[in-house]
């Protein structure tokens, strides 16, 4: 069975109430994190026909703040389906009502498994791509998934090997010091 993307694209919007806002009267990221996990879940439930849980995110960067009285929209779409697990993409707009602007302030993309009632993973439907953009979104989703699997491994690899000593002199320039007696 395949569903169209169309079929789970979700959209949320809400309003940045002061609530919502840190010590510099911005938005808190986690606001923003709990919305964008919220519409992961929708968007891989109305897929999957059924629950999910958010496996891993990838990744957010808050490159703009978002201001009180902003409306912020999240729209999500499915890009990929593997086996249990679907990458959803999310993007993030903060509109200014009063100036009539709406700006993209991040795109991520969260990897969600559907679980059965026993809570194990569970096949979902495959995607019907509709679209070349549909096409584009599912072919990056696999580049993504290849890079990420080529960093881990190249990550362990550095960790397993890595020796204290021999790689001291990367902290040349850093801003740090190695208290006396450290390596007595
Ligand atoms: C994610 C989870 C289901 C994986 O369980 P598992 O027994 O290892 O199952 P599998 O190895 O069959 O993996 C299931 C799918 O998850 C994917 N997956 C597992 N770890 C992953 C990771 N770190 N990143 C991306 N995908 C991952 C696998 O590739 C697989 O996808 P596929 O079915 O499309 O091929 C399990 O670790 C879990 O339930 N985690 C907790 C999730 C949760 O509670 N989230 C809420 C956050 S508080």
């Amino acid at each position: 069975m395949f569903k169209p993307v169309q079929a789970s694209r979700t959209t949320i919007t809400e309003l940045m109430i002061p609530s919502y806002a840190n010590f510099g009267g911005k938005i808190h990221g986690g606001i923003i994190l709990s919305l964008m996990d919220k519409i992961a879940y929708a968007c891989s439930a109305k897929h999957a026909g059924g629950y999910c849980v958010t496996v891993s995110v990838d990744r957010v960067d808050f490159l703009e703040p978002i201001e009180v009285g902003e409306l912020v929209s999240l729209l999500a779409s499915v890009n990929y389906v593997g086996n249990s697990s679907m990458v959803i993409g999310i993007r993030v707009e903060a509109e200014n009502v009063k100036q009539g602007t709406v700006r993209h302030t991040n795109t991520s993309y969260f990897t969600m498994v559907a679980k059965d009632d026993q809570g194990n993973p569970t096949q979902v439907p495959g995607l019907l791509l509709e679209s070349r953009e549909d096409v584009r979104r599912y072919l990056e989703a696999i580049k993504r998934i290849q890079l990420r699997n080529r960093f881990q491994t190249e990550l362990d690899d550095e960790k397993s090997q890595l020796n204290v000593e021999s790689e001291l002199h990367l902290l040349e320039g850093k801003r740090c010091r190695i208290k006396t007696g450290v390596f007595e």
